[in-house]
């Protein structure tokens, strides 16, 4: 049990948008803080440094002035010289040494190489390029700056910037070999750095609140689109889930409400249709039920009445038939699943065959119908489900035209496609019923379809074969002139198929 919730719970933490939001927020907030801290610290370093480093300097240059004014290099006797060197080595807590051309110290502040050779690599580049000015050199291990500062004889490059000058008339006589510590400068460091630390200690709680804040904030829409969610599986309610959002959960729910409506409509035909059966079943038992009982009710029936009323009851048994079987031609189109059973087929001779058998009831009614093909045509087709669609069309355009009208059925193609036209005289459909025309048990007039004994199912079977052909059904008509209704099927059958 244990084990489950701790593995659930790594699950969440590796999975949950909330926590990985935190994540991103509270890592770039900690990520600058360090960085800044860094930066900053690094840059304070180099500028204390430079500004210490130009001071002292500016100090030497002076000093190296009156070590020629003094003849220094040769005479190391000048009070004041002696003086000016101890001060600016006690003033920044370093070492001076001066050391003449010949490289040898002439005078050491710590008294230490007094009279030694120093055999520096930089002291030798600077007695040599000495006009080029002082160096400067920070070494951070041991904390202190080393300069090399150039005696240089000449007052008239003193007072000038010593780079700008040529080589005539520069004689460097010697070289300042000062070393400055940057003790100040570190503990300076050391208290700014453990300031900013504190800072960055409460500045990264403050991220971290922030971030569990933001992430908590952010992310609540889509709690709340949950919960809506959960109250309508539940079936709480079937309202559209709504709420102030962001763009991007809005679109969730835009996607899902349409999701709903498409529900409901299912829903709502499928109970129509449901209610829609029943009453259609039920009307020709009523109408047995009423016949039995009136002949029940009478003693003494005569032979010819019983023989009526058992005619009058067999037709509604074939009504009822009629009904049931379209009801399960249907229901078997609607499973997708059961795929088309398709063969090469003479379209032609496959509607002569669906107007042979239609011919009788035309007659009755006095009613021309024609056949006209403009080419020969064979398609890869369902010829059991191309022959219901053309025989409810073609039915159709018989029961509801008049008297001596007539139906014409045109057959064409092209390379893709294959046509089927049915055109009558007949009575014609309103346009505000297109729409309508394909649902089941819809009739434009229900007493006439009645009449001809009309359910309302034929078109809905015809379409749905027609759709399972990935071909499309058209409607042409006006009330009074006539119908016209053109089938479109492709010649080759592609998808959900089942070849014979
Ligand atoms: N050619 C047509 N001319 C005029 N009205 C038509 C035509 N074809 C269909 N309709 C109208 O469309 C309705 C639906 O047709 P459909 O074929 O689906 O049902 P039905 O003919 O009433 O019954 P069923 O075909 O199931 O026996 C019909 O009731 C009729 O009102
Ligand atoms: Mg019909």
């Amino acid at each position: 049990m244990a084990q489950i919730f701790k593995n659930l719970k790594i699950r969440y933490i590796l999975k949950s948008l909330r926590v990985r939001f935190f994540i991103i927020v509270f890592a770039t907030g900690l990520i600058s803080c360090l960085v800044m801290h860094a930066v900053i610290l690094d840059s304070y370093e180099d500028r204390a440094v430079n500004v210490r480093s130009t001071e002292v300097q500016t100090q030497l240059k002076i000093l190296a002035n009156h070590l020629i004014a003094y003849n220094y290099l040769q005479d190391t006797s000048s009070e004041v010289i002696n003086a000016e060197l101890d001060m600016l080595a006690n003033l920044y807590d370093g070492r001076v040494m001066v050391i003449n051309d010949d490289l040898k110290v002439v005078k050491d502040t710590y008294n230490i190489s007094q009279g030694k050779i120093i055999i520096s690599e930089e002291v030798v580049n600077c007695l040599k390029t000495g006009q080029r000015g002082a160096v400067s050199k920070f070494d951070k291990n041991n904390g202190y700056i080393e300069m090399i500062t150039p005696i240089i004889e000449s007052q008239l490059i003193q007072e000038k910037d010593v780079s700008d000058v040529g080589d005539t008339g520069v004689v460097v006589r010697g070289v300042l070999l000062t070393s400055v510590s940057t003790d100040t400068i570190e503990t300076t460091l050391d208290i700014l750095g453990r300031r900013a630390t504190t800072l960055e200690v409460i500045i990264v709680t403050v991220i971290l609140v922030f971030a569990a804040w933001v992430a908590n904030i952010l992310l609540k829409p889509f709690n709340r689109i949950t919960a809506a969610i959960n109250d309508v599986k539940a079936g709480y309610t079937d309202q559209p889930v709504s709420g102030p959002n962001y763009y991007e959960t809005e679109q969730i729910l835009n996607a899902f409400n349409a999701l709903l409506k498409r529900m409901k409509v299912l829903d709502d035909s499928r109970q129509e249709f449901v209610s829609n059966v029943s009453h259609e079943l039920k009307t020709p038992i009523t109408s047995m039920k009423v016949i039995a009982d009136s002949l029940l009710a009478q003693e003494e029936v005569p032979n010819e009445l019983y023989r009526d009323f058992m005619n009058d009851i067999s037709h509604e048994i074939d009504r009822e038939d009629k009904i049931i079987n379209d009801l399960l031609v249907l229901v078997k189109m609607d499973k997708k699943a059961s795929g088309l059973i398709v063969t090469n087929v003479d379209v032609v001779n496959l509607t002569e065959s669906v107007l042979k058998r239609l011919r009788p009831i035309a007659m009755q009614r006095n009613i021309d119908l024609t056949l006209e093909s403009k080419r020969a045509v064979t398609a890869e087709i369902d010829e059991v489900k191309i022959s219901l669609v053309i025989m409810n069309l073609v039915e159709n355009a018989i029961k509801y035209n008049n008297d001596n009208g007539w139906v014409r059925v045109t057959i064409d193609a092209d390379h893709q496609y294959f046509y089927i036209e049915v055109k009558d005289s007949g009575v014609g459909i309103p346009e505000d019923c297109f729409d309508h025309i394909y649902e089941r048990f819809y009739r434009v007039d229900k007493s006439r379809s009645r009449e001809v004994g009309g359910t309302g199912l034929g078109l809905s079977i015809a379409r749905s074969a027609v759709i399972m052909h990935r071909g499309s059904i058209d409607l042409k008509s006006k009330p009074g002139e006539g119908t016209t209704f053109t089938i479109k099927i492709p010649l080759i059958c592609a998808g959900n198929k089942k070849q014979q």
